[in-house]
């Protein structure tokens, strides 16, 4: 607490200053002070007092501070992305780019009459999924924008979540869309868009999400969180839109178009996540116990909501006990992915014949998975143009590239 009174004294801000040495000089002693606590808490409590004496701009200043001083990323890298240095990010990103889509390509519309027929037990889930989809991809985008896009390590790294931003960006707006059109009642609305405070265990997933943006421990939280928040937690409502694609063949279709677009966007959030994971220093990820633990610490969150799901409702083929096999299955997937052991050794198939999830992050290659000739142009081609063009040293172009299908 003296280390809070004293900077109470000596270095709090000014309430207005100019960006000069004086500032610098502050910002290093705040800095040197919040590194020599040892106390989590005691560094929480420290820089929440710190953000009271700011206002909103003088935020915005320091965080630009930070960025041009502690970035990862040169500055002339952080300004122009090319020469390509880090390929296998810069391949993602131009995957992703090339299956990007608009909210307006899906016209639900359509959907309603089949929505209207489905039995209230049909309805339940569908309604969990417009509530927890009503802020998930934005609680998704703050963390991108708080975190991953400032701390990356590479620019093409950097560039994957500016891109990913984008596809957060678009299912949100989607299932915006999706419930102002099927889900006529004001006040059923209403509750709705507010279910992220009112519905119990949509609050305990979406506060998941935002403990990490909060409080993160380091970027190995972040990826591991984010590949929970963004896939593992989707499971038992994706499960449940595969579902209405097995059992009431030819309903929602351009519901169930969208899922699968956000499935698709979704197994590459999540495998970029895990090569980001990978790529860590050995020191610097968890331990099998420790990633278990986070895991199955989530995994109880997401059956406390797979249980409220499926309460009192009676589906053929689909229940809150299968779900939460297929959730436990996943997770034994990740593992594998980010080279940790299996948590669940008991269950090696999933429950459901026909559920395609799990292929968007079990395909080494993207385009096995389904949905893979949704593409704008050739990532290959791109990476090789990319990559002619970067050579093997910086803004080296040794002779005129010119792709065949340009025109002048
Ligand atoms: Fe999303
Ligand atoms: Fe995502």
């Amino acid at each position: 607490m003296s280390q809070l009174l004293n900077l109470e004294k000596n270095v709090i801000f000014p309430a207005k200053y100019e960006r000069s040495t004086d500032l610098d000089e502050k910002l290093h002693t705040v800095g040197n002070i919040i590194e020599s606590l040892k106390d989590k808490n005691e560094k929480y409590e420290l820089l929440e007092l710190i953000v009271d004496k700011l206002s909103l701009f003088e935020l915005c200043t320091i965080s630009q501070l930070m960025r041009e001083t502690k970035s990862n990323i040169p500055k002339s890298k952080r300004l122009g992305i090319y020469p390509i240095e880090d390929f296998s990010s810069w391949e993602r990103v131009k995957k992703m780019e090339s299956t990007l889509w608009v909210s307006e390509e899906v016209k639900f519309v359509d959907d309603v009459a089949s929505y209207e027929k489905f039995s209230e037990d049909e309805k339940r889930p569908l309604l969990f999924i417009f509530g927890f989809f009503a802020v998930g991809d934005g609680t998704v985008g703050e963390a991108l924008l708080n975190y991953l896009i400032d701390c990356s390590s590479s620019a093409e790294e950097r560039a994957f979540y500016n891109v990913q931003n984008y596809n957060e960006q678009t299912h949100n707006e989607t299932y915006g869309r999706m419930i102002l059109t099927l889900v006529r009642s004001k006040e059923e609305r209403v509750k709705l868009f507010d279910a992220v405070s009112k519905v119990q265990s949509i609050k305990a997933m979406n506060s998941f999400i935002e403990n990490v943006i909060r409080y993160p421990d380091g970027k190995r939280q972040i990826y591991i969180s984010l590949i929970i928040a963004e896939f593992v937690m989707f499971i038992p409502l994706f499960s449940v839109l595969y579902w209405y694609k097995a059992y009431k063949k030819g309903s929602i279709k351009f519901t169930l178009f969208s899922n699968e677009l956000i499935a698709k966007d979704e197994g590459l959030h999540c495998s970029n996540g895990c090569e980001n994971y990978n790529k860590l220093p050995q020191d610097q990820k968890y331990s099998d116990d420790e990633v278990h633990k986070i895991f199955k610490l989530a995994i109880e969150v997401i059956d406390g909501f797979t249980n409220e799901i499926f309460e009192d409702i009676n589906l053929p083929g689909i229940d809150a006990v299968n779900v939460s096999i297929y959730v436990r299955y996943v997770a034994n997937v990740i593992m594998e992915k980010i080279n940790h052991s299996v948590i669940y050794e008991d269950i090696v198939q999933p429950p459901f014949p026909w559920m395609e999830y799990h292929k968007y992050i079990r395909k080494s290659n993207f385009y096995e998975a389904p949905v893979g000739e949704y593409k704008r142009f050739n990532v290959d081609e791109a990476i090789k143009e990319a990559e002619f063009l970067s050579g093997d040293s910086p803004l080296r172009i040794e002779k005129e590239f010119i792709p065949e299908e340009f025109e002048f």
